[in-house]
C-alpha cells in the first residue's frame, strides 16, 4: 500500500472518510490497483502507467529546449520543480545532453488541435519515458508547457533512500473548463503583497487561472487610485472587520503591476473587483459626497451624474493597470433606504418608471432560494440596472468586459451586452444567465464559499452545468470560482484553513472530465497532496472532522 499522511494516531483523510461517511468504495484506496498510483489533483484527463524505472529527478537533470521555445518556459519548469521538491535542475538550449538525463519542452501545434483555442492553449502531453528516454512536454502554447510542468511537480516521489523519482507514465490532459478561479476579499481583513503572491503560486499548483481580486469593500479600499488620492488616505484606514487599525493597508499601483506581472508568470489572470453602487462605505467615507445625504454610507449615490463621473475615472485607472479583459464591478446587495430618501434618486427612479422598461433590456429574475442576498425591489432595480448598464458601456468602449453578481441580471442587461454574469444566489442565475446567451461563472453559496462551513463532498458534487443546457447553452459556462470571503479570517493561516482543501476539490470541478469525479479517490489523493501543502505550512488536518462531514 502506498505511504500515507500520518495524523495523530495514525488516522488518514481516507480512513477518516470511511469512518464519517460508512463508503465502503473508500477502502479502494487501498486496493492493489491504487497503490502507487500518482495523486494528481486535478485528476488528468487521461494517464497511463508505462512499463520500466522510474526517472531520477536529481541535479544532473537538465531542461532542454526545442526550437521556438522560449526561455522562460524552462525557467518556470526549473522553479516548480526546485519549490516542490529541492531539486536544481539545468537549463540547456543545444539538446546535446543525454535524452535519459533530460526534461525536453517542445512547442508542438498540434497538441490540442480540433479542441477550441482557450483548451488547445492549456493542453499537454506529458511523456515519462523509461529506458533512457528522459521527460518530454509537449504543448501548443506556453501555458500548456507551464501545465504539463505542475503536473510533473506532482508525479515526483520519494523512493525509500530519500531521493526523487518520477514513475513512468505518458498524461494527455486539458482542462474541462476555461475559467478556475479563486476569490481573496482583501477588503475585510487586508492581505500584504507578498501572501497575494504566495496564493497566485498555490493557485497554480491547482492549475487555478483567475484571481479574482476584491479590492474594495465597506471596511476598506485597498488599491492607489492617482486621481482620488483619499480612497486610501482614509478608505484604507479604516476599522477593519476585527475593528482593528494598520496603516499601509492598500496595493500601491507599483503593487498592483508586480502582482500582475507575477500572476501572469503563472499564466494566472488577475481580475479587480470594485465593489458599486453597494457594499461602499469606505467609497463614501473617503468622498462623503458621493453618498446621497453626504454622511458615509454602504450605496453610492446613483441619482447624481458626478457619481457615475468618479466612478468611471476610478475605471479608468483600474483598466489600465490590469490587462484582466474583465473587470468586476460587484453591483451585489444594495439597500433601498438610502436611494428612496434622497431626493436625487427618487427623481431619477420616477423619471425611468415614467419611461417604461428599456428597450433591448430583459431582466431575468433569480430565484433566491438559500439564505443569500436580499430581495429585490422594482424601484431600487431601475435605478441599480441604470447605472450598471451604464458602467457596462463605458468598460466596452474600452476593450473590457463588465463582470459582476447575479443581481445583474434582476435589473436587466442590454441584449448585446457581453457581461458575464457570477452566479452566487442560486443555480437559477446560472440558467438565467445562459438562457440569455450570456456567459456565466459559477460561484454558489454556501458549496463555493470557501469560507462557509460546507463539507468537502458538497463543494465536490458541484455540476456547473445543468443536464437540461443544449451544447451551446452549456458553452456559455465559462467554469467555476471559488470565493474566499474574509470577514471570519483575520490572519493568513485562517484563509489557509478556510481555502484548503475545498480549493483542491474545486480546482478538480474546474479541471477534470464530469465522468472521472470521485470523491472517495479524491480523498486518497489528498492524502498525498497534504505533503505537497505542508511545503506552504498549510496542514490539511486541523479542521478534517469538519470537512468531512456527511453533505
Ligand atoms: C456576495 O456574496 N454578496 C456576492
Ligand atoms: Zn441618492
Amino acid at each position: 500500500m502506498k505511504q500515507r499522511t500520518q495524523i495523530g494516531g495514525g488516522i488518514t483523510l481516507a480512513f477518516l472518510l470511511a469512518g464519517l461517511l460508512n463508503i465502503q468504495t473508500v477502502y479502494a484506496a487501498s486496493d492493489p490497483q491504487f497503490s502507487n498510483a500518482p495523486a494528481i489533483i486535478p485528476q488528468p484527463v487521461t494517464l497511463e502507467r508505462l512499463s520500466g524505472k522510474p526517472f531520477p529527478l536529481d541535479e544532473g537533470v537538465s531542461v532542454s529546449l526545442g526550437a521556438d521555445t522560449p526561455s522562460e518556459c524552462a525557467r518556470s519548469v526549473i522553479r516548480c520543480v526546485r519549490v516542490a521538491t529541492g531539486v536544481e535542475l539545468a537549463l540547456s538550449r543545444d539538446g546535446i545532453e543525454s535524452k535519459a538525463k533530460t526534461i525536453r519542452l517542445r512547442l508542438d501545434p498540434s497538441v490540442g488541435q480540433g479542441r477550441p483555442k482557450w483548451q488547445a492553449a492549456e493542453s499537454y502531453v506529458l511523456t515519462v519515458s523509461s529506458d533512457g528516454g528522459g521527460i518530454e512536454i509537449a504543448a501548443s502554447d506556453a501555458h500548456g508547457l507551464f501545465n504539463g510542468a505542475q503536473t510533473l511537480t506532482q508525479l515526483a516521489e520519494k523512493d525509500a533512500d530519500g531521493r526523487w523519482r518520477i514513475p513512468a507514465v505518458r498524461i494527455e490532459d486539458y482542462p474541462r473548463f476555461q475559467w478556475r478561479g479563486y476569490l481573496l476579499d482583501t477588503a475585510r481583513h487586508f492581505r500584504p503583497k507578498a501572501e497575494v503572491l504566495r496564493y497566485i503560486d498555490l493557485m497554480a499548483l491547482h492549475k487555478l487561472n483567475v484571481l479574482h481580486l476584491h479590492l474594495t469593500d465597506d471596511q476598506g479600499w485597498r488599491i492607489e487610485i492617482r486621481r482620488y488620492p483619499k480612497l486610501t488616505e482614509v478608505g484604507a484606514a479604516l476599522p477593519n472587520y476585527s475593528k482593528g487599525l494598520g496603516t499601509g493597508w492598500f496595493y500601491t499601483q507599483a503593487d498592483i503591476r508586480e502582482i500582475v506581472a507575477y500572476a501572469a508568470e503563472r499564466h494566472i489572470v488577475v481580475m479587480p473587483e470594485i465593489e458599486m453602487p453597494g457594499h461602499s462605505m469606505s467609497t463614501t467615507t473617503s468622498y462623503p459626497e458621493l453618498s446621497c445625504d453626504g454622511a458615509p454610507s454602504t450605496e453610492l449615490c446613483a441619482g447624481k451624474e458626478s457619481t457615475f463621473e468618479f466612478m468611471t475615472n476610478v475605471l479608468s485607472e483600474v483598466a489600465d493597470l490590469f490587462p484582466s479583459r474583465f473587470i468586476h464591478v460587484g453591483a451585489d446587495e444594495v439597500q433601498p433606504k438610502r436611494w428612496r430618501a434622497c431626493p436625487a434618486c427618487s427623481k431619477r427612479m420616477e423619471e425611468l418608471a415614467a419611461a417604461g422598461p428599456p428597450a433591448g433590456v430583459q431582466p431575468f429574475r433569480v430565484q433566491v432560494t438559500t439564505t443569500a442576498g436580499r430581495p429585490f425591489h422594482e424601484d431600487i432595480g431601475r435605478l441599480q440596472g441604470d447605472f450598471i448598464r451604464r458602467i457596462d458601456r463605458f468598460l466596452a468602449g474600452k476593450g473590457k468586459r463588465m463582470t459582476g453578481w447575479d443581481e445583474i441580471l434582476d435589473s436587466g442587461l442590454e441584449s448585446g451586452s457581453s457581461a458575464a454574469v457570477v452566479a452566487w444566489r442560486s443555480p437559477t442565475a446560472i440558467s438565467g444567465a445562459v438562457g440569455q446567451g450570456r456567459d456565466v461563472i459559477v460561484s454558489l453559496y454556501p458549496e463555493y464559499y470557501l469560507d462557509n462551513k460546507v463539507p468537502l463532498a458538497r463543494t465536490y458534487a458541484v455540476e456547473p452545468v445543468s443536464p437540461d443546457f443544449s451544447e451551446a447553452q452549456a458553452r456559455h459556462v465559462l467554469g467555476v470560482q471559488g470565493n474566499m470571503w474574509a470577514e471570519r479570517t483575520p490572519t493568513q493561516a485562517a484563509v489557509d484553513q478556510r481555502t484548503f482543501p475545498r480549493l483542491c476539490a474545486l480546482a478538480e470541478v474546474g479541471w477534470s472530465p464530469r465522468e472521472s469525479r470521485n470523491f472517495p479517490d479524491f480523498v486518497a489523493r489528498l492524502d498525498r497532496h497534504a505533503e505537497r501543502l505542508r511545503l506552504w505550512g498549510i496542514s490539511l488536518f486541523r479542521n478534517v472532522v469538519e470537512w468531512l462531514a456527511p453533505p
